[in-house]
């Protein structure tokens, strides 16, 4: 969504802010701009499109000046056009805004500052906001912004200059994620740690309801009621290097080779093997509290929610307690059946997830425990829940998500094995399933050194218009999943299904033209999806197989198959998600698409 960055320090803040906003660029945008106090006044510079446009507007006229804000915009309120783009100023000219989220009574303040002989000209609830601030100041920025903020429903995450003050920036935020960058004699604020990592490492993450006043001699917490917050200093681990390329033509292709490391790096010290079972302290969860549990929820978005159905089988299947996964736009808003006995896991890479984030805050509301399952560290549902597991996969930045989604399904197994041993799963069967465990790194290696096998079918199929994504099992969310990725990146239509559920439909779509993926690996119901690919060869599709090292018959009866390693049955989706990752990104690369940045879409959607 849209990317925050400010700076108040000694230096020129117009680079420093472009830096910012260049490290933002993964997540998603389709305007941009930056605010300075030059010391005469306010300079506002905006532009439609990509960060080179805003560039080049600025190419011999950068403003100069030590203060300033800068953003990139993700269109909710009007179309993506310069005069959309933030900042926004008020009425006066004076007071610069930029603004992640949606303030949800825009329309209703707009008509009152209107009646009032306000002017704005742009669509955007942020100019509403910003004009808002303005008929708050009497003097002082921070308690018009506290006084702005008080009239507003709604998410944001904000930061404010004004010529007025020209050594003052305030930010805030509810909803819309926003930190604090405590650096040498300087302080940046920003909505994803990446902006600023290239010069602080220290963090003070805001909560909802936090505003935070930026002075050249220092900083300071507050609420909106003006009450002073003490907030501890934070430390990033992760550096600069883990963020860029690394020689790789794209950040999901350098993802996707990376999950070796970040499989390992997410087992790395929770596999207890004497006992066949996971150490995993962050659960916060004695076993007599884990026994007590007649039902777990999982709930989460996308490819989170996929993994989330991956969870389920492993859950039901090794721990025999009734799953259920919802969408977490979906269960926010319904009125679900949720208490104290129910576990509320929620699961995302990016931990900003707006309707995660409701999700789990409405099955808290309920009381049921919640844990999470999320990626990136000091994020806001890893805050707020009350225990759960870090991937420990390093920054994702490419929107497609590849290694986060491994890393999710060897999470949900590690809870898996500690839950299963305190009810069903025998030590031995925990000792096999650590070992085959530990053999996915390797595994994971094996196919990715036969990647151009993998670019060569993508050579075959690249001009296909639709795909059909079939498996079973454990298998059918990783079809889901093979489907989203090549949909979302190379904007070919494909659409995952049940295999058997095939026949009650999407087989009227079968014809020479419809290539048909099946996850096929060796595994209970390989016999069961035999039957299906003879339904769809004997109607013309197209049949590729990921199926099982030695798999004659797939072989025989596919025409293009690409093999695994065997592991078990409930562990495949690790290995059977990785040639359909590489299949997306070869045919997107192909297909010219940006494969970093696919149209429409953000890395992280922290709006409904
Ligand atoms: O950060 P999250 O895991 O909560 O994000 C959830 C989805 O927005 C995300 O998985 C999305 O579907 C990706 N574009 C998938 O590649």
């Amino acid at each position: 969504m849209c990317g925050i960055v400010g700076y108040v320090g000694p230096r020129q803040a117009a680079a420093l802010l472009m830096e910012g906003l260049k490290r933002l660029e993964y997540r998603g945008y389709d305007s941009s701009g930056i605010a300075v106090l030059n010391g005469q006044g306010l300079v506002v510079v905006k532009q439609s499109g990509k960060l080179s446009a805003l560039e080049q507007q600025l190419t011999g006229r950068t403003p100069t000046g030590t203060v300033g804000i800068g953003h990139t915009r993700w269109a909710t309120h009007g179309p993506p056009t310069t005069t959309n783009a933030h900042p926004h100023t008020d009425q006066s000219g004076k007071i610069a805004v930029i603004h992640n989220g949606i303030v949800e009574n825009a329309s209703a303040i707009r008509r009152v500052l209107e009646q009032r002989g306000h002017v704005m000209v742009s669509d955007t609830d942020t100019e509403v906001l910003a004009h808002l601030i303005g008929e708050c100041y009497r003097g002082s920025l921070e308690e018009a912004v506290a006084e702005a903020l008080r009239e507003v429903d709604g998410a944001y995450g904000i930061a404010v200059i004004s010529e007025d003050e020209p050594d003052v920036l305030v930010a805030a935020r509810k909803g819309s994620p926003l930190l604090l960058g405590v650096g040498e004699g300087e302080l940046f604020v920003a909505s994803d740690a990446s902006a600023i990592l290239a010069h602080t490492r220290s963090v003070v993450y805001l909560d909802d309801g936090e505003m935070v006043v930026l002075t050249r001699s220092g900083y300071h917490v507050r609420d909106l009621a003006a009450t002073r917050i003490e907030k501890p200093i934070n430390q990033i681990e992760w550096d600069l290097a883990t963020v860029e390329r690394g020689g790789y033509a794209h950040f999901m292709l350098k993802e996707i080779f990376e999950q070796p490391d970040t499989v390992r790096d997410t087992l790395r010290g929770h596999l207890l093997e004497d006992e066949g079972s996971s150490r995993v302290s962050g659960l916060n969860l004695a076993d007599d509290e884990i026994k007590q549990f007649n039902r777990i929820v999982i709930t989460a978005c996308g490819t989170s929610w996929h993994s989330a159905l991956i969870g389920e089988y492993m859950l039901e299947e090794l721990a025999r307690i009734p799953v259920d996964v919802e969408y977490a736009s979906e269960f926010r808003y319904r009125n679900p059946v949720v208490d104290e006995r129910t576990l509320v896991i929620g699961i995302s890479q990016s931990g900003e997830t707006a309707d995660t984030l409701a999700a789990i805050r409405e099955a808290k509301r309920r009381g049921a425990r919640t844990l999470g399952v999320v990626n990136v560290v000091g994020s806001t549902i890893a805050r707020e829940v009350d225990g759960g597991i870090y991937l420990h996969a390093g920054p994702e930045v490419g929107v497609a998500s590849t290694k986060a989604f491994t890393s999710q399904v060897i999470a949900l197994a590690l809870i898996t094995l500690r839950f299963g041993r305190l009810r069903n799963l025998s030590i031995l069967q925990g000792r096999q399933i650590i070992q085959a465990l530990k053999a996915l790194p390797e595994q994971i290696q094996d196919i990715l050194d036969r990647a151009h096998q993998v670019e060569a079918l993508a050579e075959r199929y690249w001009r296909s218009n639709n795909a059909l994504y079939l498996g079973r099992g454990v298998n059918f969310p990783v079809a889901l999943e093979g489907a989203l990725k090549l949909k979302e990146i190379s904007y070919i239509h494909a659409e995952g299904y049940p295999a058997a559920e095939m026949k009650h439909g999407p087989i009227a779509l079968i014809d020479e033209n419809m290539p048909v993926m099946f996850i096929a690996p060796k595994d209970a119901v390989h016999g069961k999806i035999v039957s299906n690919m003879e339904e769809v060869r004997a109607r013309g599709g197209q049949v590729i197989a990921i199926a099982s090292d030695g798999d004659d018959l797939i072989n025989r009866l596919a025409a293009s198959t690409f093999t695994i390693p065997e592991t078990l049955d409930l562990l495949t989706p690790i290995l059977t998600i990785i040639p359909l990752q590489l299949f997306s990104y070869y045919v997107a690369v192909r297909r010219g698409c940006n494969v970093d940045q696919p149209r429409n879409l953000a890395k992280s959607v922290t709006v409904e």
